[in-house]
């Protein structure tokens, strides 16, 4: 890539709230977004996916049934049906009539307000995902250097290196919970195309810190869900934080 945004060379450890500060509010949500702001996050992390008639959704798991009152897969059901569905009675009443915001929607409410890491999923269900994602972006005029803060991540690492094509200015991240993924030879066939290596937490010391690192990349942690697991990132020396709870992170990064 030619993106010249690698990993933040300044103090500042990234807070990103996955799925929006989903540990306050339905994830995937536009009041877990606005929740994710108003908590100072620095990014909200958002898991895009299409509907039967193509339309790009912010859902984070394949199927309907654990965040909305729908059931089946997203790619069966086109967005008409999906926005009259509930995706906020699942996380408490006070939610009731939160609905599936669309790819578009997070974009236009979001951009210049907060970073967004856009997470692609399940892209081997979505011949075209990236192209659309693409073409969202630069309607927006939102893939050139210095004008919104966002990157794209995957663990589907071949769509990244389309994204990487498609928008060379865009920062792209691989995500991976698989150990074999963190060997040298891995990290330097990323550094080809990828300005972060965003890992399980639990895969993080501070070698791997390093050896991703010095490829020039950036690296973000998830998912940080107890305040303990906050510290030992801060030490290895972390990028940015992914975490339901934006509020269990420092603003500035430890020495
Ligand atoms: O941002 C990384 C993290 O979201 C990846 O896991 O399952 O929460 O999408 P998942
Ligand atoms: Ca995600």
């Amino acid at each position: 890539s030619t993106s010249t945004l690698a990993y933040d060379p300044s103090d500042r450890v990234q807070t990103v709230a996955h799925r929006g500060a989903s540990g306050y509010a339905p994830e995937n949500t536009m009041a877990a977004f606005h929740k994710g702001v108003e908590m100072k996050s620095d990014y909200i992390e958002i898991d895009v996916q299409e509907t039967k008639d193509g339309e790009l959704v912010v859902i984070h798991d394949v199927t309907l049934d654990r965040t909305t009152n729908g059931t089946g897969y997203v790619k069966d059901h086109t967005l008409e049906e999906i926005r009259q569905l509930d995706a906020g009675s699942y996380f408490g009443e006070k939610f009731i009539g939160e609905k599936v915001p669309t790819f578009e929607e997070v974009l236009d409410e979001f951009r210049g307000k907060t970073g967004i890491l856009i997470e692609l999923k399940a892209t081997y269900y979505y011949p075209e995902i990236e192209e659309k994602v693409a073409a969202a972006i630069k309607e927006r005029n939102m893939h050139l250097p210095a004008h919104d803060k966002i990157i794209i991540q995957s663990f589907e690492f071949g769509s990244m290196q389309q994204i990487d094509k498609l928008l060379p200015r865009v920062p792209v991240g691989v995500l991976t919970s698989n150990p074999t993924d963190l060997s040298e030879a891995k990290l330097d066939e990323f550094a080809t195309y990828a300005e972060f290596v965003n890992p399980s937490r639990t895969l993080v010391n501070s070698s791997i810190v390093d050896e991703v690192h010095e490829r020039h990349m950036g690296i973000m942690a998830w998912t940080v869900r107890n305040k303990q697991e906050v510290k030992p990132l801060l030490d290895a020396g972390v990028d940015g934080i992914i975490t339901d709870y934006p509020d269990y992170t420092p603003k500035h990064k430890s020495k």
